[in-house]
């Protein structure tokens, strides 16, 4: 049995005549950037979300880099994020000309907690991202004590991995002071191609992304400023609409798939698993990420046994090139560091079966076992 890592190919012929519809209509109307669908997806998803404003944009790039240029981020400034993300969220804070300033995570939760915050030089710090990594809320709530080390600076969440996910019944995009969402193909809901959001309940920031993102207009020939296009496409648009009214059951799928995996997993002596959610917080379990010591054997194994793995992500930001000339103290990061080493991403989509996800368990067991043999 082969089982891939993720099946859009499945997901979209369940929906096709939804999807064939929505794209008929935009070309139909001619209507491609920027118009009517994209206003109605935004809407749509500040209802799913529970906030008052989502800014539709190109990619989670773009709207970590407006949601930062919105927020005045520039030269001078210096921005604290994980260590164990995607080059993106460090990527939009160079872009803005401020400085990224990585952090270690919890050994736990994977995720920016305040005393990993609190480790850095909080010189010149104006901000800092917390990456709902995995689709696991990072507790925001946590930042957001007056008390805390981040008083004054501005909590940015990055939630491309964590559509829906919930602390204390709230959407964590709607608990930051702007939080960004990915719609890359793969993420929990996906685009046919590029597209991402920014999220904030503060209208007046909302107002000043939705104009960055557009040549810096609120009107045709009129700029009040300088701004960029990154602006969302309506076919994407019209895409995202359609497939929104199916994420709370794909959550609801991935979450189900996650609990079997935790209970055919657990004490599998050598394993690690995710997290479990805590009392308050829904994950969403964008990807299910085991740890062993013995991981690239492991993958080797499942891939001969026709299962497909990933790693997210196997060398953590400061070790990469286009940052080593910052000479970072690695020993900074001795959790992500070791993490690097040991995760493993297992298959997890809506729509894969109990019986591939047994196989995927089944050929994880005979491997322990096999090495136990030995
Ligand atoms: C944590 C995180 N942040 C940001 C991004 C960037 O999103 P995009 O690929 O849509 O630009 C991604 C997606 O890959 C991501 O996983």
């Amino acid at each position: 049995m082969n089982v891939p890592f993720i099946d859009l190919g499945l997901q979209h012929e369940s929906m096709r005549h939804e999807l064939d519809r929505a794209i008929d209509d935009c070309i139909r109307h001619s209507a491609f950037i920027q118009g009517a669908r994209v206003e109605a997806f935004e809407e749509a998803y500040a209802a799913f979300a529970g906030v008052r404003r989502v800014v539709g944009c190109g990619n989670g790039t773009d709207a970590l880099y407006l949601a930062l240029k919105a927020l005045g981020m520039g030269p001078g400034d210096r921005v604290v994020l994980p260590a164990n993300t995607f080059i993106a969220t460090s990527e939009s804070i160079s872009m803005t000309g401020a400085e990224p300033v990585f952090a270690d995570v919890d050994p736990i939760t994977n995720n920016l907690t305040p005393s990993g915050f609190k480790a850095v030089d909080g010189a010149a710090v104006k901000g800092v991202i917390p990456v709902h990594l995995y689709g696991f809320p990072a507790r925001l709530d946590e930042f957001l004590n007056p008390q805390s080390e981040l008083a004054g600076r501005w909590l940015i969440g990055d939630a491309a991995q964590a559509h829906g996910a919930k602390i204390d019944g709230q959407d964590v995009a709607g608990l930051a002071t702007v939080s960004t969402l990915s719609f890359f193909p793969g993420k929990n809901l996906g685009a046919m191609g590029d597209a991402g959001a920014l999220v904030t309940n503060d209208d007046a920031l909302a107002d000043h992304a939705a104009a960055l993102r557009n040549h810096g207009r609120r009107s045709k020939y009129f700029h009040d400023f300088e701004g960029v296009n990154m602006r969302m496409d309506e076919l994407q648009a019209a895409v995202l609409t359609v497939k929104l009214h199916h994420l709370p059951r794909w959550n609801e799928q991935r979450r189900s798939l996650a609990i079997r995996y935790r209970e055919k997993l657990a004490g599998l002596s050598g394993l690690s698993l995710p997290p479990p959610e805590t009392e308050g917080t829904v994950a969403v379990y964008h990807l299910f990420v085991i740890e062993t010591d013995q991981r690239d054997a492991l993958a080797a194994w499942l891939k001969r046994h026709g299962v497909a793995t990933g790693i997210h992500y196997p060398h953590p930001l400061p070790t990469q090139p286009c940052y080593r000339h910052e000479n970072p103290d690695l020993s900074r990061f001795a959790v992500s560091m070791n993490k690097s080493r040991r995760i493993l991403s297992l298959p997890i989509f809506p729509e894969m079966t109990w019986q591939q996800q047994d196989h995927v368990v089944e050929a994880i067991f005979r491997f322990f076992d096999d090495k136990k043999a030995h």
